[in-house]
């Protein structure tokens, strides 16, 4: 991926400025993410009945709609390069990277994205490095430590990184 996370993330931060009075906080975001989970009305299914069946409609319904997205991961070589992902969802792209031979790191804003991805983890036996619950305006991770940073639907939800009129925001 060509994008220049960081460099989107500190334009933004200097637009964030100007736009402070009117920007919805990042409380609020994670509220919002915490009470609709990502795609999770789509699945058809209930996470609390049969977390395989969950993750299997969710991830058929994802991919018949997103088919771009494995071909795209397709053209990147992840084996062996440290990865780190942000903003989770359900995981489906996480699992997506694993296979294809990553060590993984993930990042959410929401404890419920975490647990989800955790659950998808461990039904599916799939290995990873590390997960946590923080912000892409902030990365708990050190500088310079990953090969390949992945983020697919996530900078336009963020008001910092994303205020009307930043041009970064269609590359994502
Ligand atoms: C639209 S979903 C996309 C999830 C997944 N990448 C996908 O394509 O299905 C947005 C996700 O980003 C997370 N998110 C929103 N703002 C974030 C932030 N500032 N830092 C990290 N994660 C964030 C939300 O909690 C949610 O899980």
């Amino acid at each position: 991926m060509q994008f220049d996370f960081r460099r989107a993330a500190m334009l933004s931060i200097s637009h964030a400025k100007e736009n402070k009075d009117t920007m919805i906080g990042e409380k609020e975001i994670a509220d919002f993410w915490e009470t609709h989970p990502c795609g999770e009305s789509a699945s058809g299914s209930n996470l609390q009945d049969d977390y395989e069946t969950f993750f299997r409609t969710y991830d058929a319904w994802r991919y018949q709609k997103e088919a771009h997205i494995p071909a795209c991961l397709d053209q990147i070589d992840f084996r062996g390069k440290k990865v780190l992902e942000i903003g989770l969802g359900l995981g489906a792209d996480s699992e997506q990277i694993i296979r294809r031979g990553a060590s993984w790191c993930g990042l959410d804003l929401t404890k419920g994205s975490v647990d989800r991805v955790l659950a998808r983890f461990e039904v599916r036996n799939l290995p990873y490095d590390t997960i946590k619950v923080g912000s892409a305006l902030d990365i708990p991770f050190t500088d310079n430590s990953f090969d390949i940073v992945f983020s697919h639907g996530v900078l336009h939800h963020i008001p910092e990184a994303c205020p009307a009129g930043n041009p970064s925001c269609t590359q994502a």
